[in-house]
């Protein structure tokens, strides 16, 4: 079988009900990232922060992976499908997508600020962090969230997915943020990339087949390709 590896970003979620970060009415309109997204603001206003991931865990509760998320798990039958995601929402798990890679974190875990090995899972009736929440050695627990301005802890994992990639498709994502959007660089040149967004996204690379749909409608499509194309 072959690998097919996947990025995601928020556009996947939409349709789930999550909004977007920069697209019209998307998140970055109404928080500032700088605080709720950066070391800076955490250390600045640790309730905030605390209670704007916590807002977004409730938000969890009430979503449910749309169709987009299940084809991706479904294609698991044709190839051996790695999923990159920067998304910290767990839509592609409750899919049943088997390997994922969360490169910009989780938001159903926290960890100690003082010591990232200790991590904690959140679970559906205790999704709610307080400042006094502490990890086993007495230290606040923080979002388990790559901030901006934050090393990402999984892009070597996500480069050595990427490097072995014999089809890649992105999806829902502005390739705004590095080093993620940089992953395109490390697949091989002659391998075809499918790149599903409603939007025009700038994308540089050989290769491209633009899905120009959401993300439901466009898995779809990316399926009767494949299926076509390489089974
Ligand atoms: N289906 C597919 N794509 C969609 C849909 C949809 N239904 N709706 C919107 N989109 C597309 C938009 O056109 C846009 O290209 O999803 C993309 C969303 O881009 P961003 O909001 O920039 O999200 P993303 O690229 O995931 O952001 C990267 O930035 O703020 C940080 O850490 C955060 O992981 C996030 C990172």
């Amino acid at each position: 079988m072959k690998n097919l590896v996947v990025l995601t970003g928020a556009g996947i979620s939409a349709e789930s009900g999550i909004s977007t970060f920069r697209d019209a009415g998307g998140l970055w309109e109404q928080y500032a990232i700088e605080d709720v997204a950066t070391p800076k603001g955490w250390m600045k206003n640790k309730k905030l922060v605390t209670e704007f991931y916590n807002q977004r865990r409730k938000q969890l509760l009430h979503v449910k992976p749309n169709y987009g998320h299940i084809g991706l798990a479904e294609l698991e039958k044709l190839f051996y499908v790695s999923i990159i995601t920067q998304n910290v929402d767990n839509l592609h798990e409750r899919a049943g997508s088997s390997y994922i890679v969360h490169l910009h974190g989780e938001l159903t875990k926290v960890r100690s600020e003082k010591d990232e090995d200790l991590i904690y899972d959140l679970t559906p009736d205790r999704y709610e962090v307080k400042i006094g929440d502490l990890c086993e050695k007495g230290s606040q627990l923080r979002p388990h969230i790559v901030w901006f301005g934050e090393p990402v802890p999984l892009m070597e994992e996500a480069i050595d997915i990427t490097k072995q990639a014999d089809i890649l498709v992105v999806i829902g994502t502005s390739l705004n943020v590095y080093p993620a959007a940089g992953l395109l660089y490390y697949v091989q040149t002659n391998t075809p990339i499918f790149l599903i967004d409603p939007n025009d996204v700038s994308i540089k690379r050989p290769n491209v087949h633009i899905i120009k749909k959401k993300a439901s409608e466009g898995v779809k499509d990316l399926i009767k390709l494949l299926k076509e194309q390489y089974t």
